[in-house]
This record gives structure tokens, sequence and C-alpha cells, in this order.
């Protein structure tokens, strides 16, 4: 019956015994697993730690900034963040099937990671956010038969690296109260889940900048009314995708000719089933008003109502 100072206080101990004074790097997605695993190692290690932020130019609004504030400017860990946003574009373009999309953005990390670490020079270990779920679902990996997962803190074993893993043995709320312990900020410890290929999967098809940039200003929309509205711990999952179709509408006394926003917002458990989220009405009024007259090139916003199954989450 530990408490999650011991857990901290034992943890600590283990990893400074496992790697010694050698040199350890990680994936940092600004997911709360990784940044969890970060914030536990530097605490132990302090800078023998290095994380990797590949900004992979599919990230929403804001959240670079935000995740290296809260972890490298308030806590001190030491992080170098890769712009690797055109690399991974010019890879993309003319791709508009989804698993293709997935297996580029998956193999383009895990590329752009592994050079950075070689820059490092004599790194042994590789820290990852793996969680109990991770360690007990691994074989039996449904979702994963239907999409191929581009997840940040699974990169491949064959990397060459020995291990660390300090949140084996703890569930996705013993994380979060870890995260709380640990001084990470409360918002990214109760970040809503995102993907690993992230906005690349949120417009549907070919990705080009200027729909990457109507995805995140709408997501930025999307996100504020619901935490204004005080609904962002009831709501599981929320967010915008753009599936390129246009269709006509009218301003002022002209015509239209542009694109639709897609909003999901789901209720679930563990992402495996969801139900759709019966959002009140006025939030979703006040969201389409503001992502039409704010948002270029917008000028019609659906609301999804299927649930999973039989449809997924995400729309590829
Ligand atoms: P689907 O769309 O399969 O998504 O119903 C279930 C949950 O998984 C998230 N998701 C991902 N997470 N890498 C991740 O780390 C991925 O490639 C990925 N694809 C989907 C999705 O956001 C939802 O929470």
């Amino acid at each position: 019956n530990w408490t999650m100072d011991d857990f901290i206080d034992l943890e600590v101990a283990k990893i400074r015994k496992q790697v010694g004074d050698g040199k350890v790097i990680l994936g940092l997605s600004g997911g709360v697993d990784s940044s969890v695993t970060a914030t536990l190692l530097h605490k132990a290690i302090g800078n023998q730690l290095t994380a990797i932020f590949v900004d992979h130019g599919l990230l929403r609004k804001d959240e670079a900034k935000q995740v290296m504030a809260a972890l490298n400017r308030d806590l001190g860990v030491n992080i170098i963040k890769v712009d690797a946003k055109k690399r991974f574009l010019d890879k993309l373009k003319g791709v508009s099937e989804p698993e293709q999309k997935r297996k580029i953005i998956g193999k383009e990390f895990i590329e752009v990671f592994n050079e950075e670490a070689k820059k490092l020079n004599g790194v042994k270990f590789l820290a990852q956010g793996t969680l109990y779920t991770d360690v007990i679902e691994s074989g039996t990996k449904t979702a994963q038969t239907i999409k191929s997962h581009h997840n940040v803190g699974g990169l491949p074993k064959d990397l060459g690296f020995e291990l660390v893993e300090p949140l084996r043995k703890l569930f996705k709320d013993e994380v979060r109260e870890l995260g709380e312990k640990l001084g990470i900020p409360h918002e990214l410890v109760w970040r809503q889940p995102f993907p690993g290929p992230g906005l690349g999967i949120r417009v549907i098809g070919e990705i080009t900048e200027e729909k990457l940039e109507i995805v995140r200003e709408t997501d930025a929309i999307l996100r504020e009314e619901i935490k204004k509205a005080g609904l962002e711990e009831e709501v599981w999952q929320y967010f915008t995708v753009l599936p390129g179709i246009r269709s006509v509408g009218v301003m002022g006394d002209g015509r239209t000719y542009d694109y639709t926003i897609g909003i999901r917002a789901v209720s679930s458990i563990d992402g495996m089933t969801a139900d759709f989220s019966k959002l009140p009405w006025e939030v979703l009024q006040k969201v389409s008003t503001r992502m039409v007259d704010e948002v270029d090139h917008v000028n019609r916003v659906v609301y999804d109502i299927t649930s999973k199954p039989p449809a997924t989450i995400e729309w590829e």
C-alpha cells in the first residue's frame, strides 16, 4: 500500500542505480506519459537526461510553446526542440491514403529522432513512458490492426539503447497523480489524448499548409469554447477535421465556395469504444459562428454524430 511519495523515492533510486552516470534520451510528445517520464528522470539524474521534442508541424496551436515553457523553462528539463516541419510536409506531399500518411509520419519521426540521438554522442539509454496497460496489451493490440499507430513514446526497440521505463507499473490515473506531484501544470497533466500523427490525420486526404492552418485555428476555437463552457473534463476528446470538400455558401450578398469543418466530440473510457457527445446547442452554435467568422475559407460546420463502433474516433 504505497503512496505516490514512496513511489517517487523508490523510482528515483532505481533510475540512478540503472543508469549510473550514463546519458539518457527520451522522445517528448507533450502528452502526459512522456512529460511525466521526463520530469521524473530529470528529478533523478538532472542533465544526464536530454529530451528530444520533434516538431513535425502537425501539432495544435501553441502546443510546442506550452510544452517547452512548462518542462524546460519552469521545470528545468533539458530539451532539444527539432523543427522538422518542412521535412515532414515534403515527405507527405501528394499523399492522400490514410495508412500511407501514418506510415510516413511514423518512419520520419524515428529518423529525425535517431539523427538527433546520434549527434549527442555516447547515449546508452532510452527512456519511455510505457504504462502498465501498454505492457499487458502488447500482443493483443486490436486497435493497431485497424490503424497503424504512431506513438512518440513507442520508439522501436532495435534503436540500440537500453530502455528505462519508470511508469511500467502505473495506470493512467496514477501517472496523472504522479505528474501533479512532480509539479507539471494541470492542463498538461489532464490533456486530452492526441494521436502521434497529430493534425496530419485530421486533414483528410492530402495535407497542405493552408489546410493544416484551418484545422489548427478551428481546433483552437473549439477548445476555447469547451473550456469556457466548463466541459473540459466531461468530454473525453474533442477536435475538428477538414474533410476537404467545398460547398456553396452566402456571405453578405456574395456567393462563397469554401471548406466544411467537421466537429468530433466523444465520451470514452479507453478509446476502444466511444459515444458521440451531446454537446449543448449553444456551445455548437457559438463555435460554428466563430469558425466561419474567424477562420478564412470556412463556410460550413457539421457535427459528427457517429459512435465507435461503427466509426472510429479519428476520421483517418
Ligand atoms: P481511433 O481513431 O482508432 O482512435 O478510434 C482511438 C484513440 O487513439 C488515438 N489515436 C492514436 N494515438 N497514435 C496515438 O498515440 C496514433 O497513431 C493514433 N491514432 C489514433 C485517437 O486520438 C483516439 O484517442
